[in-house]
């Protein structure tokens, strides 16, 4: 089911009356990538705890706070930490925080991800910029957005064409390319884990065009375009998928990537907010 308005928005008031930081970018921070948000300047800090009907992060590598400060001269509003479809959550609720940032005035939500690499030549440490999804998942149902239209944020058949904005994609490499760190661009394809992929089922996502894959982002990005949300989406590739069925993937490997691929997300994102 849909959450309510009033709940997203009683979830709003809460966070205006705890900060008085009016943030304009909504940053999602990935498996091993909350770090970022300890860049963030003059914080407020508010734990997912603290707000009624949010969803709590349970993985390791996820806090589970929101810091709304400053970065780069920009307000912004960070996730540290997310949650998955996976940890038993709907859809609607996995979306929730993207609302909540909406109802706050958010235009620009950056979100990042851990995925495994699809593309052959796609090494752990590299960065790709997303440049569309395929939600697979949600193909088979699970979209946020099932279930009453909310006409607050978007209509009933919302447009994806374009759900990872090119403009903003193109301030990312300028950034990459300023602080001399070679980018990938390609196609997350977002699965609801938790079990990591079969050999078999990477060669699937490969021959239907996938580069990168991961359990999250496209849920929240869908409400995101849904709501009028640009979106600029950052995977830190963690692993080599499983293809040959010799590679074994595990969590701790993923969040042993977030160090290299941290302080590389860093500059862009720091890029990216210094240019919008
Ligand atoms: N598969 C799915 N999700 C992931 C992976 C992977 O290989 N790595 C990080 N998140």
């Amino acid at each position: 089911m849909q959450i309510p308005i009033e709940e997203i928005d009683q979830i709003a008031a809460i966070l205006r009356s705890r900060s008085r930081r009016r943030p304009v970018v909504g940053m999602i921070l990935g498996s091993g990538l909350g770090d970022l948000a300890g860049l963030i300047e003059d914080a407020d800090i508010i734990p997912f705890g603290d707000l009624p009907g949010w969803p709590l992060a349970t993985v390791e590598g996820h806090v589970g706070r929101l810091v709304a400060g400053r970065l780069e001269g920009r307000e912004v509003l960070a996730l540290q930490g997310r949650v998955h479809y996976y940890e038993g959550y709907t859809m609607p609720q996995v979306a929730l925080p993207v609302r909540v940032m909406q109802r706050l005035g958010i235009g620009i939500l950056i979100v990042t991800n851990a995925a495994g690499a699809v593309h052959p030549e796609f090494v752990p440490g590299d960065v790709m910029l997303i440049t569309d999804h395929i939600n697979l998942v949600g193909m088979m149902g699970l979209n946020p957005l099932v279930g009453p239209n909310l006409p607050e944020f978007g209509p009933r058949f919302p447009d994806m064409s374009q759900a990872y904005d090119r403009e903003l994609r193109g301030l990312a490499r300028q950034a990459a390319e300023g602080s001399g760190i070679p980018v990938r661009e390609g196609v997350y394809v977002g699965l609801s884990g938790p079990s990591f992929e079969s050999p078999a089922d990477l060669r699937f996502l490969r021959a239907i065009g996938a580069d990168a894959v991961g359990m999250s982002t496209v849920p929240e990005v869908v409400a995101a375009r849904h709501g009028g949300t640009r979106v600029l989406g950052l995977s830190g590739i963690s692993n080599k998928a499983n293809l040959d069925g010799d590679t074994v993937t595990n969590h701790e490997e993923v969040l042993e990537a977030g160090k290299v691929l941290a302080p590389k997300l860093e500059s862009i994102i720091r890029g990216v907010l210094r240019r919008v």
